[in-house]
């Protein structure tokens, strides 16, 4: 158990720099007297005999998880896995892009995101967590992102901890995931409302909401420029128990395809004539 927690740790802290709001919600959870549990990671990454879900889910498995769920993303292009550990250690939601399924110009710049990460590659123990080690330019994340959000992200972060989420069922003070939304609201955060604030209803045994990524500093190496654009994201889970009882321990592929837009430029940033190339 000590190995995973020192893993999560690892990811948490290379997450929470871009995720800075995180850390104020859970500070301020924390100070009215909660207790903070982690219900899951989400990784993203590119589909990939070296770098695909499999190989980022390795050192998982190594330390006893086990592959539970599988997901698909039509519209995304994106195939996923969840994993579960026997203990109560947190779930490990592992995403890919298909990015064969994608344009000429973004499958080309992917591919060479994959050169770039097998002439950089690290310790197998280590890959979810190699972030970025390619030069970033704001004009090729802006051509990524007018096809797939997801590929722009990528781009811009690399290997890396996408959300942590905070399990309502562990939380005391909120009698429901409606009155947390309310309660982040009123403390000074926004929430992502794609398909609405809460994913899933009680009859999916999963309630999410998440917060929208805060925008971080970038620096365009060609340039020199520092641009903000959307980094991590906080989310929050309610399990329900199924009929058995047993409380939902996977995931439902129709609220994680809107939670993936919690990484998304702001409605107005999104208006072309908004853009500053
Ligand atoms: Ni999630």
């Amino acid at each position: 158990m000590e190995k995973i927690k020192t893993l999560f740790d690892q990811y948490y802290d290379d997450w929470l720099p871009l995720c800075p709001s995180a850390g104020q919600i859970i500070t301020k959870l924390e100070a009215d007297g909660e207790t903070i549990k982690n219900d899951h990671i989400a990784l993203r990454t590119l589909q990939s005999k070296e770098f695909g879900v499999e190989a980022i889910a390795q050192p998982f498995l190594d330390l006893g998880y086990v592959f539970k769920g599988d997901y698909i993303f039509k519209e995304k292009k994106l195939r996923a896995r969840h994993l579960e550990h026997p203990s109560d250690a947190p779930r490990v939601f592992i995403s890919e892009l298909e990015f064969g399924k994608l344009g000429k110009e973004t499958q080309s710049v992917c591919q060479n995101i994959l050169n770039n990460l097998k002439k950089n590659q690290k310790h197998s123990c280590d890959l979810g967590l190699s972030g970025r080690s390619w030069p970033f330019s704001k004009a090729v994340y802006d051509a990524l992102y007018r096809e797939s959000e997801y590929a722009a992200w990528f781009y811009a972060f690399g290997l890396r901890a996408n959300h942590f989420t905070i399990s309502f069922n562990h939380l005391n003070g909120f009698s429901s995931i409606t009155d947390l939304n309310i309660w982040i609201k009123k403390a000074g955060f926004s929430l992502n409302d794609s398909g609405g604030e809460i994913k899933g209803n009680p009859e999916c045994f999963l309630m999410q909401s998440s917060t929208m990524s805060d925008d971080v500093p970038i620096v365009d190496d060609k340039c020199g420029q520092i641009f903000k654009i959307p980094g991590c994201y906080l989310e929050f889970a309610q399990r329900l128990p199924d009929a058995s009882g047993q409380f939902y321990g996977g995931f439902v592929a129709n609220s994680a395809d809107k939670i993936f837009e919690s990484t998304s430029r702001s409605s107005l940033d999104q208006q072309p004539n908004r853009l500053k190339y």
